[in-house]
C-alpha cells in the first residue's frame, strides 16, 4: 500500500465517522481530500482535524451534500458513516460515481436494498465493503486460524451476540443527533448483526461453498428502555411510556446449506455488561469468549490437559496461534480504534481500493450479513416462523473464483 496514492472522501461525522477519519489517515498512502456532513459543526471539527492530522499538506474541502461530493471530487473510494438507513443508498450512489464503498456496520433496512447493492456493485465493477472490524479482532482472528488448522475439527455449530446496554445512546437520540432511536422505535428484530455474523461466516466459508438457508427470530417484549426513561429522565419525559416496537432481547437462528447452524442475540436494553458471546464449536473441540470479553475458554479433545475442563485461552492459546496479522508491531501498536481491529479494517480497505482488488468481505458477504435485519423483522412479525434466506450470489457461492491473495484476507490465512 506504500506506492500508491488512495484519495478517500468520508461521509458521517459523528463519533465513529470522526475517530475512524483520524485512523483511516494512519494507513500508508491514504489522503482524505473531502469529508462531508449534514449537521454544521460536525463537518467544521471534520475539516479542521482532517487536515491536521495531514499536516496542512492537503487541503479538505467540507460538503454537506455528499452527492456533491461525489460529483466534483475525484476519489478513488468512500467511507460511510451514516445511520443505518442511510448507508446502502449512499453506497449505491457512490459506486455508481465510480468509487469503491467501504459502509460502517449495522443491518440492511429491507431486502430489497441489499439486491441493489449487490446489482450496483456488478454493474459499475466497484466493490462493496462491510467494514466489520470485528472480523479483525484478536480473538476472532486467532480463532479463525485455529480452524483452519482443523483444531476444531468439522465445525457445527456457532453463537454471537451483540450483547450491550446502549440505553442512554437510544433514548437519548434527539437531545445528542444520534440515529439508533427511530429504530427501535418503529422496528422489531436483529438491528445490529453484523460484529456476530460477520467472524462467524468466514469461519464456515459462507458464499464460497456454503451459504444462509433460512432464519428464525423471536423478540422478547420491551420493558428496558421505559425503566431507564423512569429512572433517569423522570415520568414527565415525553418518551415515557411509549409503545416501543423493539424487544428487549432478540434471539436469531440460523441453517446454512452445509449443516451448520448459529444462533445470534440482540440485547441493548437492558442493564448488562458488553459481551459478543463469541462461540465456536466443532467436532474435535469449543471455544468460548469469556463474560468480560478479554480471554476465552477453550476445550480440544485429545490436546486440553483434563477431560471435560475448559482452559484459558489466553494462557495456554493464544501465543502459539496468533494470527499473523496481530504479531505485527503496527497492529500492537495502534491501540486507539477497539485495541486495533480498527485500524486493520481500514488497513483492508484502504489496500483493496488502491489495487482496484477484490476486497476480503465483498458485496455478497456485505448483502447476507446485513440482509439479517429485515429477514429477522420478518420472522418477527410471523411469531418466529422461518423464513427463506435469499441467495445474493445468484448461484455462484457453489463454485466461486479464488479470493484474492491478501494478509488481510478472511478466506485464507497468509503470513
Ligand atoms: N464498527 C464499530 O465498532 C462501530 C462503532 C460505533 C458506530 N458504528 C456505526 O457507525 C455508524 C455511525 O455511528 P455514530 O455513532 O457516529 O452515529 P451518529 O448518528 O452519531 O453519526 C452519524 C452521522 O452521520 C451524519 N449523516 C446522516 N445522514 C447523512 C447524510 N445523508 N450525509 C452526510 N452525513 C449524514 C449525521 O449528521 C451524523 O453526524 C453507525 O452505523 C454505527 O452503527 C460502528
Amino acid at each position: 500500500m506504500e506506492e500508491k496514492t488512495c484519495r478517500i472522501g468520508c461521509i458521517g461525522l459523528g463519533g465513529r465517522g470522526l475517530s475512524m477519519t483520524e485512523l483511516l489517515l494512519e494507513v500508508p498512502g491514504v489522503t482524505v481530500p473531502a469529508v462531508c456532513d449534514i449537521i454544521e459543526e460536525r463537518l467544521a471539527k471534520g475539516v479542521k482535524s482532517a487536515e491536521k492530522k495531514q499536516k496542512g499538506k492537503v487541503t479538505v474541502r467540507g460538503y454537506s451534500d455528499y452527492k456533491e461530493m461525489l460529483q466534483k471530487e475525484n476519489l478513488d473510494a468512500v467511507y460511510i458513516a451514516t445511520t443505518w438507513t442511510t448507508h446502502i443508498p449512499i453506497a449505491i450512489d457512490a459506486m455508481k460515481a465510480g468509487c469503491h464503498a467501504g459502509l460502517e456496520a449495522g443491518g440492511a433496512s429491507s431486502l430489497e436494498e441489499c439486491f441493489d447493492l449487490v446489482k450496483t456493485s456488478e454493474e459499475t465493477g466497484k466493490f462493496c465493503m462491510l467494514l466489520e472490524n470485528c472480523c479483525y479482532d484478536r480473538k476472532e482472528l486467532a480463532v479463525l486460524n485455529m480452524v483452519k488448522q482443523g483444531l476444531f475439527g468439522e465445525i457445527v455449530h456457532l453463537e454471537g451476540g451483540y450483547r450491550h446496554d446502549l440505553r442512554d445512546e437510544i433514548v437519548l437520540g434527539r437531545e445528542n443527533k444520534h440515529g439508533r432511536l427511530k429504530n427501535f422505535m418503529s422496528r422489531n428484530g436483529e438491528l445490529y448483526p453484523t460484529h456476530e455474523i460477520g467472524p462467524l461466516s468466514k469461519l464456515i466459508g459462507i458464499n464460497r461453498g456454503n451459504r444462509f438457508i433460512s432464519l428464525t427470530s423471536i423478540s422478547s417484549k420491551s420493558r428496558g428502555l421505559d425503566q431507564w426513561i423512569k429512572d433517569n429522565k423522570g415520568e414527565k419525559y415525553d418518551l415515557y411510556g411509549y409503545n416501543w416496537n423493539c424487544g428487549d432481547v432478540t434471539s436469531t437462528f440460523i441453517k446454512c446449506a452445509n449443516g451448520e447452524t448459529i444462533t445470534l442475540h440482540h440485547d441493548c436494553c437492558l442493564p448488562r455488561p458488553y459481551s459478543r458471546e463469541f462461540t465456536v464449536q466443532g467436532t474435535k473441540g469449543i471455544f468460548k469468549e469469556a463474560p468480560d470479553d478479554t480471554d476465552g475458554v477453550i476445550y480440544l479433545e485429545g490436546i486440553s490437559k483434563k477431560r471435560h475442563k475448559w482452559e484459558s485461552f489466553n494462557e495456554h492459546y493464544r501465543k502459539k496461534y496468533e494470527h499473523p496479522l496481530w504479531k505485527s508491531d503496527k497492529t500492537t501498536s495502534v491501540t486507539v480504534g477497539h485495541g486495533g481491529m480498527d485500524y486493520l479494517i481500514l488497513a483492508a480497505f484502504a489496500e483493496s481500493a488502491a489495487v482496484n482488488g477484490k476486497p476480503p468481505i465483498d458485496v455478497y458477504d456485505t448483502a447476507a450479513w446485513m440482509a439479517v435485519t429485515p429477514l429477522s423483522e420478518k420472522s418477527v412479525a410471523l411469531g418466529g416462523a422461518a423464513v427463506a434466506f435469499p441467495d445474493f450470489t445468484n448461484g455462484k457461492w457453489i463454485n466461486r473464483e479464488q479470493p484474492m491473495r491478501s494478509k488481510y484476507s478472511l478466506d485464507e490465512i497468509w503470513e
